[in-house]
């Protein structure tokens, strides 16, 4: 394929052939991948269909077996996670786990601190604490947590944890975001809330989400990747994808409804 200019503005992450193999089983098998600037995309699948695998394939978390990954038009498949993470490819619930017994703030003010890393004497000075203050309070204000800035992190319901993970994750500046199933475990208010944040820090950057709830998925997904077996099944926008037989197969076991989703 040709790289040309246009197609790498449209298309922000791509692989091709992406392939995992865990001792002869096939976790992964020849993804082919194309996720769109600035959208938000849903890989979506039953239980063990290769989604987690897929995002740890992104991440270089794990090693791919064959198959190739490009970000921004350069092919980073060789590259180290830290060097993937600086490229703005970031991963929440991983990198930017929370500390149960620091505040919100300080929270936000490590990840803050992590990404810029070595540059740590820069931080040494009372000037550049009280920017990086003021940049995480921005953060949690983007998130609607700002009034939760000096509580300390145990204290919050689980919901706006979750919301204080996207905001430690948008300190590490991602230019593509992958959150792996962001409403998991939520209450119906606190997945609504989720799911408009996760609309809302979508502005500017793109969003790649594995996500088991449809009603998340329809609200706000722009595209959606169907996984079965560890193989691509259906590509395409929610309303195509959720009529498409071999998907309610694949998530009903049955062809005569909806797509309805969770486990
Ligand atoms: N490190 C590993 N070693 C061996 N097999 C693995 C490993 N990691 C994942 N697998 C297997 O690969 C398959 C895909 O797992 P994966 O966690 O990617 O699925 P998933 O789509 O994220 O599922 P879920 O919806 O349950 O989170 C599963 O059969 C799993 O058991
Ligand atoms: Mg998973």
């Amino acid at each position: 394929m040709e790289w040309t200019a246009a197609h790498m503005s449209d298309v922000i992450l791509e692989t091709h052939n992406l392939t995992k193999e865990f001792k002869g089983f096939t976790a992964v098998s020849k993804v082919d991948l194309s996720v769109r600037r600035g959208s938000i995309h849903a890989l979506i699948g039953p239980n063990g269909a290769g989604k987690t695998t897929c995002f740890n394939l992104l991440t270089k978390f794990l090693e791919p077996t064959s198959g190739s990954i490009r970000f921004n038009g350069t092919d980073i498949t060789r590259e180290a996670p830290a060097q993937i993470a600086r490229r703005g490819v970031i991963r929440s619930f991983q990198i930017s786990a929370v500390f149960p017994h620091c505040t919100l703030l300080e929270n936000v003010r490590i990840g803050l601190q992590r990404r810029l890393g070595t540059s740590f004497h820069f931080w040494r000075s009372e000037k550049s604490l009280s920017q990086l203050d003021s940049r995480a309070m921005e953060l949690l204000a983007e998130v609607g947590l700002q009034d939760l800035a000096h509580e300390i992190t145990v204290n919050l319901p689980y919901g706006r944890k979750r919301a204080l993970e996207i905001a430690t994750t948008l300190a590490m500046e991602p230019e593509l975001m992958l959150l792996d199933e962001p409403t998991q475990g939520m209450g119906h208010e606190d997945v609504d809330r989720v799911t408009q944040l996760i609309k809302k820090v979508s502005a500017g950057r793109t969003i790649l989400m594995v996500e088991h709830n449809m009603k998340v998925i329809s609200t706000i997904a722009d595209r959606i990747t169907v996984l079965q077996r560890g193989a691509v099944l259906a590509e395409g926008p929610y309303e195509e994808v959720s009529r498409n037989p071999q998907v309610m197969e694949a998530y009903m076991g049955t062809t005569d409804g909806q797509l309805k989703g969770a486990h």
